[in-house]
């Protein structure tokens, strides 16, 4: 499918009003100015879906999914950006300049078939190239990949040549056409060249056992250290696992493994470890957590031990979650990842690791926990009512008493008022009319937004006020430009708002989302656009948040600067090491200021 004129997709949204779109779903019912219904997104009881006529946008006050009517149908049809349009162009009878009929098919069909070929050409000759290459054996060696395993995941080696896979394939009568579209060759100037040089290749392949890319890895410290086909019409990313064509095939699968590269994945299967798969290093996505439903239901995360791993990890509960699995994470306590800890410390070792999976509720409450002081009155505070969210969320009541002893423990607030607190919530949650004022004031700041950066969240909410109030927009430009914005999508956010506000324009919520492409994004920036009701000086509000936005931009300059001093100081740079510690003094006094 090729891009879509914006106007053209203007055009679209706007005949696709948010209320009927919603209702083809989701029953819904108006409740002041607003419509609610029963959010499909989550277990709701509720009904804590609102959708906004005026706005056109949609929000859950339970699980926090927000969006216009393009995110609401990525998300409930589990489509991508162009998929979503393209349905609701042909729900209001729009006619896309793209032909859907059965000739297209067929010949798009024809095309995936000689991709499929082409691809097992390809793997065919990268694995005979292994066999030839020492160096690319010598590697394998190295990292301890045995015969056997090269053998089971078609490992090869893509020759350190410009044209030999395109001369092999053209010499099979393939097109430059279908080489180009599967990826494999790239066209330059001077002609057409092989993709993947000198590398260690991994084909990637389906449940029905088809090729459907490569992931190439250089041999050395060269970047890119993993070269994977780009999307391609057979290889669309976050549709498959790596590894799930070998677990498929396992008579019994209890539970499944997911890691996050291409080694972990083959060397935890060479120890016998013959049910895990990989992410791939992307977020997992709704289609792949219901695609790993299908074969097992108790599912196991065990991701890189670093920061990046961790948040795959947060993200990737609540997919497996919503895709009703039983998810526990395993948490790799020594080095990086799975295949270093196999390497270093053993296979049994790795087992032990296993057995000590931390389950969800565990986990989440361990994630609520950090970075926040207990014996600080405050922080312990909004840890017991983060904890009591989580808790209001579990059925079990042997498991909630469980866990809130725990909390116990580690706190000493008294069991009895985080069940009453807990209680306090799930009946919000059930008594939704009459309570939903006092739900949206607690639940906001503990639900999704959970595990999100304080600034992140100060981010929203500025963006919020200046939409609110054009005093307040001043009073807030006068403090804090787009630009010290750290979030991506709020920087931009806030360039467009900013900009409107100071020329006194209208707001269109929709303009704003129709840049972006992504849900999460979507999500994100919708959620600016919630009434949310304070109870605090709304002044004073936005003064805490500026303060916390630029204490975050400070941090980060004093941590890179303490990193380069530190780099000036081992090479006997006392100069410039001195200059930066200036620098740093200057901060720290900056933040003594906030
Ligand atoms: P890692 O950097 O954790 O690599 O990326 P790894 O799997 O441990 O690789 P080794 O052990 O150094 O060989 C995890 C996954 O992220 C994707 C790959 O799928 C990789 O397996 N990735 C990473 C890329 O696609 N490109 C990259 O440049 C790096
Ligand atoms: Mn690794």
């Amino acid at each position: 499918m090729g891009r879509i004129p914006q106007n053209v997709i203007e055009n679209i949204v706007e005949k696709s009003d948010i209320i009927d779109v919603v209702s083809e779903f989701v029953p819904l019912k108006k409740s002041g100015r607003n419509y609610i219904g029963i959010c499909p997104f989550h277990n709701d009881k509720g009904p804590s879906l609102s959708v906004s006529q005026d706005k056109q946008l949609f929000h859950c006050f339970g699980c926090g999914a927000s969006g216009n009517v393009i995110g609401f149908i990525m998300r409930i049809k589990n489509l991508e950006y162009l998929d979503a349009i393209a349905y609701l162009a042909d729900r209001a009878g729009i006619l896309l300049n793209f032909s859907d009929d059965d000739r297209a098919h067929n010949v798009e069909n024809k095309i995936k078939d000689e991709i499929f070929r082409a691809n097992i050409e390809a793997a065919r000759f990268f694995f005979n190239n292994l066999k030839k290459s020492s160096k690319a054996i010598e590697y394998l060696k190295g990292r301890n990949v045995d015969s056997s395993t090269i053998f089971k995941f078609g490992i090869g080696y893509s020759l350190d040549s410009y044209t030999s896979l395109y001369n092999e394939l053209k010499n099979k009568g393939f097109s430059d056409e279908i080489l180009l579209k599967a990826g494999l060759i790239k066209k330059g100037l001077k002609g057409c060249y092989d993709r993947f040089r000198n590398r260690i290749m991994f084909p990637v392949i389906d449940i029905k056992g088809r090729i459907i890319g490569f992931g190439g890895r250089v041999l050395d410290d060269s970047k890119p250290k993993y070269l994977n086909s780009p999307e391609t019409p057979v290889f669309k990313k976050g549709t498959n696992l790596y590894g799930l064509n070998i677990v498929a095939k396992q008579p019994s699968i209890k539970n499944i493994i997911i890691v996050e590269g291409y080694m972990d994945c083959i060397t935890l299967h060479q120890y016998k470890i013959d049910n895990a798969v990989a992410s791939l290093g992307t977020s997992l996505t709704a289609e792949q957590a219901k695609l790993l439903r299908r074969y097992a239901q108790d599912i196991f995360i065990c991701y890189d031990a670093d920061t990046a791993g961790q948040a795959a990890t947060l993200r990737g509960l609540q997919i497996l979650e919503s895709a009703n699995c039983n998810v526990k994470i395993i948490e790799i306590p020594k080095g990086k990842d799975p295949d270093e800890f196999i390497k270093n410390y053993g296979v049994e070792e790795f087992k032990n690791v296993i057995k000590n999976a931390i389950p969800v509720l565990e986990y989440r409450i361990q994630k609520a926990k950090e970075g926040k002081n207990l014996k600080d009155t405050k922080q312990k505070s909004l840890f017991i009512n983060e904890v009591a969210y989580i808790l209001s969320e579990v059925n079990n009541p042997i498991d909630v008493n469980i866990y809130a002893a725990k909390v116990f423990d580690e706190t000493g607030v008294e069991v009895q008022s985080i069940l009453q607190q807990i209680k306090v919530l799930k009946d919000q949650k059930s008594n939704n009319e009459n309570s939903k004022k006092n739900y949206k004031n607690n639940i906001v700041n503990v639900n999704i937004y959970n595990f999100e950066p304080a600034y992140k969240k100060a981010e929203r909410l500025i963006l919020n006020l200046c939409i609110k109030d054009i005093e307040l927009f001043k009073f807030i430009s006068e403090k804090i430009s787009p630009s010290e914005f750290v979030t991506n999508e709020y920087k931009i956010s806030a360039e467009y708002i900013f900009d409107k506000c100071s020329r006194g324009e209208k707001i269109n919520s929709n303009e704003l989302l129709l840049k972006f492409e992504n849900n999460d994004d979507i999500n994100n920036i919708s959620s600016i656009f919630i009434e949310y009701e304070f109870n605090e000086d709304l002044y004073k509000l936005a003064d805490d948040y500026i303060k916390t936005i630029k204490k975050y931009n400070i941090e980060n300059k004093i941590n890179e600067l303490t990193i380069n001093i530190k780099k000036y100081e081992e090479a006997n740079d006392i100069e410039k090491s001195a200059a930066l510690s200036q620098e740093l003094i200057k901060l720290r006094k900056q933040l003594n200021l906030l």
